[in-house]
C-alpha cells in the first residue's frame, strides 16, 4: 500500500528577476491572474489535492505571501459590519487552519533542490508534494489530485509532464522515457533518466517536467550532496535522476493546460485564458478582445 501524500512544499524563495521591476519588492507569487496571487491558486490546488500541511520555504522580501494567509481583522470587521458577505468569503474561505502552515528561509537562492532541501525536516520520513506556483495550471481536475490518484495506484516518484517544442527544451527538466508514440492526457510514462535544461540536440526527448512533484523522502538523501548543476544551481532534477532505478519513477501527461507565469508572456497569456474560464468575466472580456483582434 502507498503512504498517502498529506504535506506541500511550495518553494517561493526565487528572486523572479524576469519580473523586474514588478517583484522589486513584491514576491513573484503574489503576482496576480485576474483577481487571485499565484500562490493562492497553487495552495487551493493542493487543499483540493487533500494536502494537509503547507509548508513554505520563503526568502528576504516575502512577508506579503505570509500576511495573505493570515487573517485580516481590520479588513474583515469593515466587510462584515457593511454585509459585505461575498467579499468576505474572498478573503477568508480559502485560509488553511491554524497549524496548517509553517514558513521557513531559504537565506540564499542556491536552487530550487537547496529549496526543497531547507524543508526537510519538515517532511518526517513522508512523500511529499512539491508545487511552483509560478506553473498555473487550467484543468477539469486539479493537477496534483490527478497526480495523487496516479500515485495511489503505483507509488513512487511522479513528476507532471508535457510535450514542449524541441526548440524549447533547454528551459526545462526533460525526461528520457522508453514510451514510443504520443503522449496523451492522462497517460503515465516510465521515467529512465533526467535532464535539466538539455539544449535541442542534447535532449533525450521533448517531454518536459514542470512544476508539480511527488516525492519520495529519498530525495533529502540526495539533496544533502549539494552538487551544483546548470547555471551553478543546486539543482532538484539532479537529485530526482539520482532515485531512478532505486525507487519508481513515473511521469504523467495531466490534463489540462499550463502557463509559465514566471514568464511575462505565459503570465499574459495565463490572464486571457483565466478570465475566459470565469462564468462573471468570459462574456465581457470576450467583447474586450474583439475590440483587439478587429
Ligand atoms: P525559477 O527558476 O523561476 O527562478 O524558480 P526565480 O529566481 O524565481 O525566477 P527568475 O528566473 O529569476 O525570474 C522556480 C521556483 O523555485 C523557487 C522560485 O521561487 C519559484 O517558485 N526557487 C528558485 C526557490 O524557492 N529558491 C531558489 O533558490 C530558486
Amino acid at each position: 500500500m502507498t503512504v498517502r501524500v498529506r504535506k506541500a512544499i511550495f518553494p517561493v524563495g526565487g528572486l523572479g528577476t524576469r519580473f523586474l521591476p514588478a517583484t522589486k519588492s513584491m514576491p513573484k507569487e503574489m503576482l496576480s491572474v485576474v483577481d487571485k496571487p499565484l500562490i493562492q491558486y497553487a495552495v487551493e490546488e493542493a487543499r483540493a489535492a487533500g494536502i494537509e500541511q503547507f509548508i513554505f520555504v520563503t526568502g528576504r522580501g516575502k512577508a506579503a505571501i505570509e500576511d495573505h494567509f493570515d487573517y485580516s481583522f481590520e479588513l474583515e470587521h469593515t466587510l462584515a459590519s457593511r454585509g459585505r458577505k461575498e467579499a468576505l468569503a474572498s478573503v477568508r474561505e480559502w485560509v488553511p487552519e491554524p497549524g496548517q502552515m509553517a514558513y521557513l528561509r531559504q537565506q540564499e537562492p542556491l536552487g530550487l533542490g537547496h529549496a526543497v532541501w531547507c524543508a526537510r525536516n519538515y517532511a518526517g520520513g513522508e512523500p511529499v508534494a512539491v508545487l511552483l506556483a509560478d506553473d498555473l495550471i487550467l484543468s477539469r481536475k486539479p493537477c496534483l489530485a490527478q497526480m495523487i490518484d496516479a500515485h495511489a495506484r503505483i507509488g513512487g516518484n511522479i513528476v507532471a509532464t508535457m510535450e514542449v517544442p524541441h526548440a524549447h527544451t533547454s528551459r526545462y527538466g526533460v525526461i528520457a522515457t522508453d514510451h514510443k508514440g504520443p503522449v496523451n492526457e492522462g497517460d503515465v510514462v516510465p521515467v529512465l533518466g533526467l535532464v535539466e535544461k538539455p539544449s535541442p540536440d542534447k535532449a533525450p526527448s521533448n517531454l518536459a517536467v514542470i512544476g508539480r512533484y511527488i516525492l519520495v523522502p529519498e530525495i533529502f538523501d540526495e539533496l544533502e550532496r549539494k552538487e551544483r548543476g546548470a547555471d551553478g544551481e543546486i539543482q532538484l532534477t539532479d537529485a530526482m535522476a539520482r532515485l531512478i532505478g532505486h525507487h519508481p519513477f513515473h511521469a504523467l501527461r495531466f490534463e489540462g493546460r499550463r502557463f509559465d507565469c514566471g514568464d511575462k508572456l505565459g503570465f499574459l497569456e495565463a490572464n486571457l485564458a483565466f478570465a475566459l474560464a470565469r462564468d462573471d468575466l468570459a462574456a465581457a472580456w470576450r467583447e474586450v478582445l474583439r475590440g483587439y483582434t478587429a
